[in-house]
């Protein structure tokens, strides 16, 4: 197979696979993931194949879905590649993207080893901004039986993955513990672009919400 058939037969098995999720890591989060990616490697030197791959790949088993385990997501990776028989540095290099992508709270650093590293986590950091990440905080929230918002409860800051994986805050308070951060943690300037409008967007959607919070226009 070449490099075009395997990232094809890799995108119908994750559409397959991730089609119908209802917190927001559906398939179409990975779809837009997997073009945010190609985009901004448009501008980087950067091997394009493991962008693909890893962006394709980068949620097909999170561990906010299995009790925590951030290894299962690689580990299913290595599987899917092992048995399209792709190159053992491409599924390493691909797997360790994917165990190193994840945000794991305000206080904890997530640098990624390599551009390619770095451009699947902007695509997939921008895909929490803006308006669709407005939409998946509230699926996320949802689907979690989290509280929309509760001004009692006040944004915390996680120094810890633990405590950022054991928080129970509110969509809302998810904003200020993470969403709004995202900006100045771009990799590429391509991203950071991006982010700049889509966290503005985010700004006036929050200044919106309190206002009629507290019954204002
Ligand atoms: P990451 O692994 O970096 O968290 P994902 O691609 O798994 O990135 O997506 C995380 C998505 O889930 C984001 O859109 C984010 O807003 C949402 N999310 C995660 N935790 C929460 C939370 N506690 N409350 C609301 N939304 C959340
Ligand atoms: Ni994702």
């Amino acid at each position: 197979m070449d490099k075009t058939q395997l990232i094809d037969q890799t995108a119908v098995f994750i559409k397959s696979k991730l089609t119908g999720e209802g917190s927001g890591h559906d398939w179409w989060h990975i779809y837009r993931v997997w073009k945010n990616a190609i985009h901004i490697a448009e501008f980087e030197q950067a091997d394009l194949f493991v962008v693909e791959l890893a962006a394709l790949l980068h949620d097909i088993a999170d561990w906010k879905f299995h009790d925590g385990n951030e290894d299962i997501g690689p580990q299913q990776a290595r599987e899917w590649l092992e048995g399209l028989g792709v190159d053992e540095k491409v599924i390493g290099h691909v797997c360790t993207i994917i165990q190193d992508i994840s945000f794991k709270g305000a206080g904890v650093a997530t640098n990624m080893k390599t551009i390619e590293g770095m451009i699947v986590q902007d695509a997939d950091r921008l895909d929490a901004m803006g308006a669709i990440g407005i939409s998946r905080a509230f699926a996320y929230g949802g689907s979690k039986g989290r509280e929309m918002y509760n001004p009692e409860l006040k944004p915390e800051q996680h120094d810890s993955f633990e405590q950022y994986k054991n928080s129970q805050g509110t969509s809302i308070n998810h904003f200020y513990e993470k969403l709004l951060l995202l900006k100045e943690l771009m990799n590429t300037v391509t991203a950071r672009e991006i982010a700049n409008k889509r966290h503005k967007v985010m700004e006036d959607y929050l200044q919106e919400f309190f206002k009629e919070w507290e019954g204002k226009d």
